[in-house]
């Protein structure tokens, strides 16, 4: 009898794992046999304040040592509502209502099917369409990938994915004109705001954001928000549309909410979709859930780790982290074969020129395999490199990391 972990997005044949962790503090991981590293990605983009920081365990232990799961759909907990509250006043918008999921995917779909439903409980049943963007990347569940960009990802199931418009992320003319010639059969504009993750950290701005949420205004139609890596501070304000002064309809959140402990999703929506749903029939109702919604424990981390913005002046930190990628930008454009380079709150990025492109493009793995020996855990999106590193990392250490990928990748460019 045996068994063997089978790796997300890995190709199994030939499969050699990096290391075994043994421990994980602060912004390092610790490996069997004694190797170190930086996590340079925040393992998947999920952590903020620092691996096993010891006020978000501490709530976790407490937690499960009083009650852990009880069912949502029946009862409330002290967890859930403290969050609650605590979102209403971070979150933009006034008054938003949160459904709580267990991951990124689910947030989004949920997003998606409130979309769905409240345009027909408003009287707009014929609104059944969603638009997307190119390099779009919302999750892994059928409902989420249909509103991603096709691509490797996605390709065995096309045929079953429902059909969505993609327009080119970034261009405001080529949504205005879509949404003038069909903007009737839009149910919802969903986004990554100023930043496109899996694409390969696609920048947009947060005029261009403004402009969308204008235009779907207009047209009458959803804004669906994913701020499923960008919330949290990532690009320096806790949600990124903030930046544009921007309120969704509809906003999708997880990965950092709970300081990267533990699996939560959050989606929030406007009291009007909300009431949407309000009436006599249990068919008018929003007839979804997931055993696990608004777990206390997951709730009780989120707790903590939303107090610590507070305590630890994190997104002044995360504006220091924008501070050091800026000054070393003009070293790194010092390199031929470095393109774009981009910072934007805790992420900096950048492209290495290539003939090969797109997500299998193998450049980026190999700077990668040279960090990790020097110390630094990255992991590429074909040919961007980027670091997104826990929020807690000090200013030397963030030092150390910029010059290890430059060496890294300077000894790359001239092998
Ligand atoms: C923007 C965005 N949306 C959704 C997801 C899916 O989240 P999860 O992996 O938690 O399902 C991701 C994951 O990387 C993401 O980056």
């Amino acid at each position: 009898m045996s068994a063997e972990i089978w790796r997300p997005f890995t190709q199994m044949q030939g499969f050699k794992e990096r290391g075994r962790v043994v421990e994980a503090r602060g912004a390092w991981l610790s490996f069997e046999g004694g190797h170190r590293a930086v996590d340079g990605i925040s393992s998947w983009w999920v952590n903020t304040h620092g691996h096993a920081h010891p006020k978000i365990a501490e709530a976790i232990a407490a937690q499960a040592r009083r009650f852990d799961q009880v069912i949502l759909a029946d009862f409330s907990h002290g967890p859930v509502a403290e969050l609650t509250q605590t979102l209403g006043d971070i979150l933009p918008g006034d008054d938003r209502r949160i459904f709580y999921s267990d991951n990124g995917s689910t947030a989004v779909e949920v997003a998606l099917k409130m979309a769905l439903q409240a345009k027909k409980h408003l009287g707009e049943p014929e609104r059944r369409g969603f638009v997307s963007f190119s390099g779009a990347y919302h999750g892994d569940t059928l409902g989420a990938m249909s509103v991603g960009a096709r691509g490797i990802f996605n390709e065995p199931m096309w045929d079953l994915l429902f059909d969505c418009t993609e327009l080119p992320y970034g261009d405001i003319e080529a949504l205005r004109q879509y949404l003038q010639s069909d903007g009737q059969s839009v149910a919802a504009v969903i986004m990554e705001p100023l930043v496109q993750g899996a694409a390969g950290l696609v920048f947009s701005s947060p005029e261009y954001l403004r402009a969308c949420s204008e235009l779907c205004q207009e047209f009458g139609c959803f804004l669906i928000l994913d701020e499923v890596m960008t919330g949290w501070g990532r690009t320096g304000t806790m949600f990124a549309c903030e930046q544009a002064g921007v309120v969704p309809d509809l906003l999708a959140a997880s990965k950092g909410v709970t300081g990267g402990t533990l699996p939560l999703g959050v989606t929030a929506c406007s009291p009007q979709i909300y009431e949407a749903f309000l009436g006599d029939s249990p068919q008018r109702a929003f007839l979804h859930g997931h055993s696990y919604t608004g777990n206390p424990i997951a709730c009780a981390a989120a707790n903590a780790a939303m107090a610590l913005y507070a305590q630890e002046g994190t997104l002044q930190r995360v504006a220091a982290m924008e501070y050091q990628y800026k000054a070393v930008g003009p070293l790194f454009e010092g390199l031929d074969g470095v393109e774009n380079i981009r910072q934007i709150g805790g992420i900096f990025a950048f492209d290495l020129r290539s003939d090969v492109g797109g997500y299998l493009d193998p450049i980026g793995r190999r700077v990668c395999d040279r960090t990790f020996e020097l110390g630094l855990y990255t992991r590429p999106l074909g040919n961007t490199c980027y670091l997104m590193p826990p929020f807690c990392i000090g200013e030397a250490e963030l030092e150390t990391c910029l010059d290890q990928l430059f060496e890294s990748v300077r000894a790359e460019l001239s092998a």
